[in-house]
C-alpha cells in the first residue's frame, strides 16, 4: 500500500537517518490517515503496519523465548599486547596472513535479538542466559529505528543488536524520577534495561530507546560473505547501523581504531564500553568456533570504565564566587576510568537534593574526560537502607568566613550575605576571573597566596601586580614572575563579552555574555538598560534579568567596573566584533540550508552579517528567511509550517546593495 511505503520511507528518514523531509506534524496526519483505512478494512491491517508500533496491552510477564542460535559473550582484551596475542593466535588457527577485521564500537547497552520471517518482524528478545531470553516484542515495536517490515526480506533473518537509551534521554528520565521520589538508574545501561522491561508497552513507548545493529543471526534464504557486507545490507534495508564501523588489514591498524574510538567517546550521545574486533570473513569466523561462550574470531577491546561505585563519606560545603553555598561530595577514594578519585562535584544545592545523596551512601561517580567526577546517584542499595543518614543541608555558617547563611525568600539557594568581605567568595571570583580572561600560569595556589600575603584583594589588583612585587614572595622567580605580568596584561585584549563573563554576575555565564554583549554593546548601555530591554536579548528571562539589573545597580558592582575600566580592560565591543549597526538587513534573522549555488555557507553568512543580518542553526519564529539551496533537508518542511520566507540565492543577492 502507497500509504505504508510512504510512512516507512519518512519513518526511517526521521528514526534512522535522523534526517526528516516532511514535518511531524504531516507524518502523524499519514499515520492517522492509515489508521483510518485500517480500522475501516480490519483486513488490510497485517503485523508490520506503522500503525502497530504502539497499542499492544500492558503484559502479567515476559513469555520465554528459545534463541534460534545461543547469544554469545566477548573475551575481553585490555592492552594492545592481549589483542595482538588473540590476532596472532587467528592467524596461526587459519593458517592465513591476509586477514581482515572489522572494529565497530561497543554499545554498553542490551542485547537483543529480532527474528523477521518473509520480511516481517514477528518476535524480538532479551539475551537472558544466552540460550532463553525474554519476548518484548511488543516494547521493541515501539522502538522507531526497529523495521517492522523490510524489502526483500529472506524467509527468515534474525538480526542482532544492541539497544540502549541516549545520554541526554537518561539523564531527563533521571531527573524526573528524582523529582517524582522515584529510584534514579544507576546508569544508561540499566535505565535502558528497565525501559525494555516495562510491561506496559506505553510506558516503554515514552522512552526514547535507540538500537544500533551490529550482525546477523539465523538466516534462511540468503548468505552473507563478509561481516561489513552483513552490516552493509542491513543499512540498506533500513535498520541502523553505525557510520564509522571500519574494514583493516593489520593489528596496528585496528589498535588505531580503537584508540580513535576511545578519544571519540565522550562526545557520543550513546555509551561505548570498548570497541569488538570481529574476523570480517564470516567463514572463517565460523571455522574458528567457539570456546565456552566466546568465540575465537572476535573480541572486545575494553576501555577503562567511567562510573564506579563508593561511599560518600560526607558532603561538604564551599563558598561560590557569588556567595551561593556549593555542595561537594568527600569520597572514599576509588578507581574511575585510571584516576584515583577523592572529591567530586555535587553541583548546587537543589541537585543534591533531587539526587537525594546522603551522608555514607554507597554512591556511583561519573567521570568522563577532563570534567570534574560528578557523583550520579546513590545505589539502590543505599536507597533501602534504613538506617539512612538525614538528607545532607546547607551549612549555618558560611564555611569560609562564618557568617550566618540565608536563604533569600523565594530563592533556591542558601547563600553567604558577606558579598564583599567573604574570602572564600574573593577567591572564587578571581579564580571565575582568571578562567574568563584565560589567564595563563595563574593557578589557584597562587592565588590563595596572593590573596594571603594581601597583595590582591579583588580581580582589578592583578592589572597592578609587578614583578618585584612578585619576587618578594617566597620561592617565586624571575622569570615566572615576569609571564605572569606579562600574560596578565596580555588579557586587557580580551574581548568584551569576556571581561562581562569575568565579572562574575550571577546568571551571566559564558552563553549570557555573548548575548548581552551583542546586544547591548557596552557595560555602560547594559548597566542603564532596564529588565524590558534585557529580555529582548535571546536566552534572558525576566527573572535573570532582574537579577543582572540589581547586580550591576549595586555600588560594588560599579566600583569594580570603573576599577577594570581604568586598567585598560574593554567595556564595550571591539571594531572586530561589532555587528554592523547599519545596512539593509540589520534586525534581519537568517538560517541557510542545502548547497547554494555559486556561494558557500560561509560566504553567504559573512555577506549576511556585512549587511547588518544575523544567521542562526535553527528556525524558529523569529527567523525572517530561509536562504535555501539545493538539497535542503528538514528545515523547509519547517519552513514552510512556521510561514518564514523562503527565498533562494539570487532573491538573497537582491537583498545586499
Ligand atoms: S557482537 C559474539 N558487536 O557486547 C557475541 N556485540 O560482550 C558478541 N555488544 O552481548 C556480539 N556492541 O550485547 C557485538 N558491535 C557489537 C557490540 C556487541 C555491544 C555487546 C553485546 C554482547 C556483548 C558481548
Amino acid at each position: 500500500m502507497e500509504l505504508r511505503r510512504q510512512l516507512e520511507y519518512h519513518g526511517h528518514r526521521y528514526y534512522v537517518l535522523d534526517d526528516p523531509e516532511i514535518s511531524d506534524a504531516d507524518y502523524d496526519a499519514l499515520l492517522n490517515e492509515l489508521r483510518d483505512i485500517e480500522a475501516a478494512y480490519p483486513g488490510l491491517l497485517t503485523p508490520g503496519s506503522p500503525t502497530q508500533r504502539v497499542g499492544g496491552k500492558p503484559l502479567d510477564k515476559f513469555e520465554p523465548v528459545k534463541h534460534l542460535q545461543p547469544m554469545l559473550s566477548l573475551a575481553n582484551a585490555r592492552n594492545p599486547d592481549e589483542l595482538r596475542a588473540w590476532e596472532a593466535r587467528v592467524r596461526r588457527l587459519s593458517g592465513r596472513e591476509d586477514i581482515e577485521y572489522v572494529t565497530e564500537p561497543k554499545i554498553d547497552g542490551l542485547a537483543i535479538s529480532l527474528v523477521y520471517e518473509n520480511g516481517v518482524f514477528v518476535r524480538g528478545a532479551t539475551r537472558g542466559d544466552g540460550e532463553t531470553g525474554e519476548d518484548v516484542t511488543q516494547n521493541l515495536k515501539t522502538i522507531k529505528s526497529i523495521p517492522l517490515r523490510i524489502n526483500d526480506g529472506p524467509a527468515l533473518l534474525e538480526v542482532r543488536g544492541e539497544i540502549y537509551l541516549p545520554l541526554e534521554a537518561f539523564a531527563r528520565l533521571n531527573e524526573q524520577r528524582a523529582a517524582a521520589g522515584e529510584p534514579t538508574f544507576a546508569n544508561p545501561r540499566n535505565s535502558a534495561a528497565g525501559s525494555i522491561r516495562q510491561l506496559d508497552p506505553a510506558l516503554a513507548a515514552a522512552r526514547p530507546l535507540q538500537m544500533w545493529s551490529y550482525s546477523v543471526g539465523a538466516v534462511d534464504g540468503i548468505s552473507f560473505e563478509r561481516q561489513y557486507d552483513s552490516l552493509q545490507w542491513l543499512r540498506e534495508r533500513g535498520f541502523r547501523v553505525n557510520r564509522d564501523i571500519a574494514v583493516h588489514s593489520g593489528t596496528e591498524d585496528v589498535i588505531a581504531a580503537c584508540r580513535a574510538w576511545e578519544e571519540r567517546r565522550e562526545q557520543l550521545d550513546y555509551d561505548i564500553d570498548g570497541v569488538v574486533v570481529k574476523v570480517n570473513d564470516l567463514a572463517l569466523q565460523r571455522e574458528l568456533g567457539v570456546v565456552g561462550r566466546e568465540p575465537r574470531g572476535a573480541i572486545a577491546w575494553k576501555f577503562p570504565p567511567t562510573t564506579a561505585t563508593t561511599t560518600l563519606t560526607k558532603v561538604a560545603w564551599n563558598v561560590g564566587r557569588t556567595g551561593h553555598m556549593i555542595p561537594f561530595a568527600i569520597l572514599e577514594p576509588v578507581q574511575v576510568s585510571g584516576v584515583t578519585v577523592k572529591l567530586a562535584t555535587l553541583h548546587n544545592e537543589e541537585d543534591l537534593h533531587k539526587k537525594d545523596l546522603r551522608d555514607g551512601d554507597e554512591v556511583i561517580v561519573l567521570r568522563a574526560g577532563d570534567v570534574i567526577p560528578q557523583v550520579l546517584a546513590p545505589t539502590s542499595k543505599a536507597q533501602r537502607n534504613p538506617d539512612r543518614a538525614p538528607p545532607a543541608e546547607p551549612p549555618a555558617e558560611c564555611p569560609a568566613c562564618g557568617t550566618p547563611t540565608v536563604k533569600p525568600e523565594n530563592g533556591v539557594w542558601t547563600i553567604c550575605p558577606n558579598r564583599a568581605g567573604c574570602p572564600g567568595q574573593v577567591l572564587q571570583h578571581v579564580k571565575h576571573f582568571v578562567g574568563a580572561m584565560d589567564i595563563d600560569g595563574l593557578g589557584e595556589q597562587n592565588v590563595i597566596r596572593f590573596l594571603h600575603e594581601g597583595l590582591i584583594e579583588d580581580v582589578a589588583d592583578l592589572y597592578d601586580l609587578t614583578v618585584e612585587r612578585l619576587t618578594e614572595l617566597d620561592r617565586f622567580g624571575e622569570t615566572s614572575a615576569s609571564n605572569l605580568v606579562r600574560n596578565i596584561a596580555a588579557s586587557k585584549e580580551q574581548p568584551f563579552f569576556r571581561v562581562l563573563y569575568g565579572l562574575g554576575i550571577a546568571g551571566i555565564g559564558w552563553v549570557n555574555a555573548r548575548a548581552l554583549a551583542e546586544q547591548f554593546g557596552s557595560i555602560d548601555a547594559l548597566a542603564e538598560a532596564t529588565v524590558d530591554q534585557i529580555v529582548e536579548t535571546p536566552g534572558i528571562g525576566e527573572v535573570l534579568a532582574a537579577q543582572i539589573v540589581e547586580t550591576l545597580a549595586d555600588e560594588r558592582t560599579q566600583e569594580l567596573i570603573s576599577r577594570l575600566r581604568a586598567r585598560g580592560l574593554r567595556m564595550e565591543l571591539s571594531v572586530e566584533e561589532a555587528v554592523p549597526v547599519e545596512g539593509p538587513l540589520v534586525g534581519k534573522t537568517f538560517v541557510i540550508t542545502g548547497t547554494l549555488p555559486n556561494l558557500s555557507r560561509e560566504e553567504a553568512a559573512s555577506r549576511i552579517e556585512e549587511a547588518g543580518g544575523k544567521v542562526t542553526g535553527s528556525l524558529s519564529k523569529n527567523t525572517d528567511y530561509l536562504l535555501l539551496g539545493a538539497e535542503p533537508g528538514s528545515k523547509l518542511a519547517k519552513a514552510q509550517k512556521l510561514g518564514t520566507e523562503i527565498i533562494d540565492e539570487d532573491a538573497f543577492l537582491a537583498l545586499l546593495p
